[in-house]
């Protein structure tokens, strides 16, 4: 199995757990991450120990040897994701599988509702784009795997919901999770004009009460493809 993008190793632990019998490959751009994901799995049982530094555009391994394909928010960061998965495909034996899981930041509403934290979230999606990502790519799924050249494309929404009846999505998924992530792209946004400090600051301020008991509340839609090689 080949995990591509695999960061700091989040998905591969899991993988590595699920599927203690299959042979993973876990392959990643970054060399940081890839030490990290080193460091962390080395402390659980595994099978998940090799780990390569490679560009999904510029793969080093032979054509059709893999058995299945794995990818988890990495689409989503890649200026043609569509030639991504056309790689991929490339290594997959006929009969293999391939499993997509990304996000789409425009499937995400809260309460209580502001316009500055409505702004603040939309300059994540803004700051992704300009990145030449798209943080809207959940909704794209199925034609970019179909159009790979993957058979019986399969695509499950899969919502996130997170209220106070629920304080492991508030603490682990909204403030630990979705809020850091919009933080991570202050310099980007103010920077370029997208909101003013004052407007950004409420802004965060107020997605913070979207995760505080007991009025806040959150949902968010992550999109699961598979599909097989004929
Ligand atoms: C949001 S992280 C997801 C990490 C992991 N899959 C997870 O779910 O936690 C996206 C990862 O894609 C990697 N990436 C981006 N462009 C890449 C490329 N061209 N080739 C390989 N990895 C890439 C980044 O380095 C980053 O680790």
């Amino acid at each position: 199995m080949l995990e591509a993008g695999c960061g700091i190793g989040a998905q591969t632990a899991i993988l590595a757990r699920s599927s203690p019998g299959a042979r993973l490959v876990s392959m990643d751009i970054s060399r940081q991450s890839l030490l990290s994901a080193r460091r962390s799995l080395r402390s659980i049982k595994s099978r998940a120990d090799h780990f390569l530094q490679a560009d999904i555009f510029h793969l080093p391994f032979s054509p059709e040897s893999y058995d299945h394909v794995f990818l988890c928010f990495v689409l989503e960061h890649l200026p043609d994701p569509g030639a991504a998965l056309k790689s991929l495909m490339g290594l997959l034996k006929p009969g293999g599988t391939m499993t997509c899981i990304e996000g789409d930041h425009g499937s995400c509403f809260f309460h209580p509702r502001s316009r500055e934290a409505l702004g603040a979230w939309d300059c994540l999606v803004q700051v992704q784009a300009g990145m030449k990502g798209d943080s809207l790519i959940g909704r794209r799924l199925y034609p970019l795997m179909a159009a790979a050249g993957l058979k019986d494309v399969a695509v499950s929404p899969r919502m996130v919901y997170s209220d106070a009846s629920r304080p492991h999505f508030m603490e682990g998924f909204v403030r630990r999770t979705i809020i850091p992530m919009v933080e991570g792209v202050e310099g980007q946004a103010l920077e370029a004009g997208m909101m003013d400090r004052a407007s950004w600051e409420q802004g965060i301020r107020d997605l913070h009460l979207t995760a505080r008991p007991p009025e806040g509340t959150f949902c968010y839609t992550f999109f699961k493809g598979v599909g097989i090689k004929e």
